[in-house]
């Protein structure tokens, strides 16, 4: 029985590092860039939306360095339908194998009075003067209706026709505000099939907004009627409620190919592993219970179900945990575990390390197998994501001490070593930790803010490894860092001196351009 005959392709656009990037708490800088990026050729995602280029140089040159790296899938950078976003989009995403520009302008009655002050018809003629513009350029161009499912029926036929005529490989319909419901988004793609004459010269896509908790099924609602391409990303982040997830939409097409009569490219059990890495570079993670990438999602407590999955995974199973690249036994590792099991459950959690890397790593994992009796993934994932971020330790922590109770201020003193020189500072402040940053930032010179801070035990048990995550900005710059450490002082500081260091590296690679 083979059905891929007659299946239609679906092809999975990416706005992680745009869409996803751009909501609150979720600022990536460079490295965690590409490194995403990485992940999401390995998941054989079609298209990578890299960022906004026009937005800011930091946006610019990611979606350039991405650019430059991205071997299969198209990169896209998003633009404003003015041709001097489109030009800086496409001297950001040129040197792609398969560059893409992606322009905008919104059509719905509200923005076009409220936000652009512009009458239809301006909206109209911008719009297909700029997608001409962008073809110029480019020979794959996606031209998106900001706000259309509030936008008017015979507005969107025409501006859908018009930028078609005027070259237009993809047209895309998004729920900018997350407004629709299956059924009606679903006849709007109908819709839309039905009454644009030259539809058939174009892929259709949709891009769907969490609002009401409904992009995952208003986007599989405009597959069945027809969508050619569904916007994602990667755990669901994305501005307010944040975008489709990527995750949820491909397993279901997956799961259930029949019904759908659809298939995408994505190499499924990669899921996983992408999931676990936009999850540690943005220190955002998705709630225990949330579909196919939560902690629980594969686990079965009740007894009554954990007795009909060892008779037959399928009783209670509409999909395997390895389908998306989690093993079903996990071996133990320890003090006794060799290199040989370490790098295969490495290799298992999507990371590939080149022998230096992987020796490093090696010695860190046995550091902390001698402290703990057992090490899990998350505590792999967090050694192995930090020595793969290659971050150049300008400034180490040599060690600290603080003094601390709830009858004195709180005192820290730090001593670091700094261009191969140890260099020491106490300072006091309302608890141990911000006294520890404080030492800090008076050691390095340096006026940051914090901007956040987490802590998170990364396992349960009493030996459980805490993971430390902070955000720093610098100005116009954000920085992440995270720490691990079966102590938490010691974490939260490994945390902020992670995120000193980036910020230290580019400033002396600046000093060096200069
Ligand atoms: O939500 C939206 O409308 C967008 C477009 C710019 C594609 O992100
Ligand atoms: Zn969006």
């Amino acid at each position: 029985m083979n059905e891929s005959s007659n299946m239609r392709r679906i092809y999975v656009f990416d706005t992680t590092l745009r869409d996803g990037e751009q909501s609150p708490g979720c600022t990536m800088n460079l490295r965690d860039k590409l490194l995403v990026a990485e992940h999401l050729e390995a998941l054989r995602v079609d298209i990578i939306e890299a960022g906004f280029a026009i937005a800011s140089s930091g946006d610019f040159e990611s979606v350039k360095a991405i650019a430059g790296v991205v071997k299969e899938a198209a990169v896209a950078s998003l633009c404003r339908a003015l041709p001097k976003d489109i030009d800086c989009a496409w001297e950001a995403v040129r040197g792609a194998k398969h560059p893409r520009i992606h322009t905008f302008i919104a059509t719905s009655p509200i923005h076009m009075a409220c936000k652009l002050k512009m009458e239809p018809d301006a909206v109209y003629d911008q719009a297909v003067a700029m997608v001409r513009h962008a073809r110029n350029l480019c020979g794959d161009v996606e031209f998106s209706l900001e706000d259309c499912s509030r936008s008017e029926r015979p507005f969107i036929y025409r501006v859908v026709e018009g930028v078609i005529a005027a070259g237009a490989g993809t047209v895309n319909i998004p729920d900018t505000v997350g407004y629709a419901v299956p059924e009606q988004f679903g006849e709007l793609i109908s819709d839309i099939r039905r009454h644009v004459p030259n539809i058939d010269k174009a892929r259709i896509a949709v891009h769907c907004h969490n609002d009401l908790g409904l992009a995952v099924a208003n986007s599989l609602a405009a597959v069945r009627a027809g969508a050619d391409q569904v916007e994602c990303t990667i755990n669901g982040i994305g501005e307010r409620a944040g975008n489709a997830a990527l995750e949820e939409i491909v397993m279901a097409l997956h799961t259930r190919r029949e019904f759908f009569q659809a298939e995408t490219n994505i190499d499924t059990s990669k899921i996983y592993a992408t999931s676990r890495c936009v999850m540690t570079v943005t220190g955002s993670r998705v709630q225990a219970n949330k579909a196919i990438v939560g902690e629980n999602a594969f686990a079965h407590e009740a007894g009554i179900h954990q007795h009909g999955v060892l008779a037959n995974p399928l009783t209670y199973e509409i999909m395997t945990p390895e389908s998306i690249g989690l093993p079903r036994n996990k071996m133990v590792l320890g003090k006794h575990s060799g290199r040989h099991a370490f790098e295969s459950r490495l290799n298992e959690l999507g990371f590939h390390l080149e022998e230096a890397r992987l020796n490093e790593l090696f010695g860190k994992f046995k550091d902390l197998a001698d402290r703990k009796k057992t090490v899990s993934d998350a505590d792999i994932e967090a050694l192995a994501h930090d020595v793969q971020t290659m971050i150049t330790e300008r400034v180490k922590l040599d060690r600290y001490n603080v003094t601390a109770s709830n009858a004195i201020t709180p005192v820290s003193t730090i001593r670091l070593l700094r261009d191969g020189k140890l260099v020491e500072h106490v300072a006091a402040s309302d608890g141990p930790i911000n006294a520890s940053f404080k030492a800090i930032n008076q050691l390095l010179g340096l006026k940051v803010t914090l901007e956040s801070f987490q802590l998170n035990a990364i396992t349960g048990g009493t030996d459980a490894q805490c993971e430390a995550t902070v955000r720093v900005r610098d100005g116009e710059r954000v920085y992440h860092g995270r720490g691990i450490s079966t102590d938490v002082i010691e974490g939260s500081i490994l945390a902020y001196l992670q995120a000193l260091n980036v910020l230290l590296d580019e400033s002396t690679d600046k000093r060096v351009g200069a």
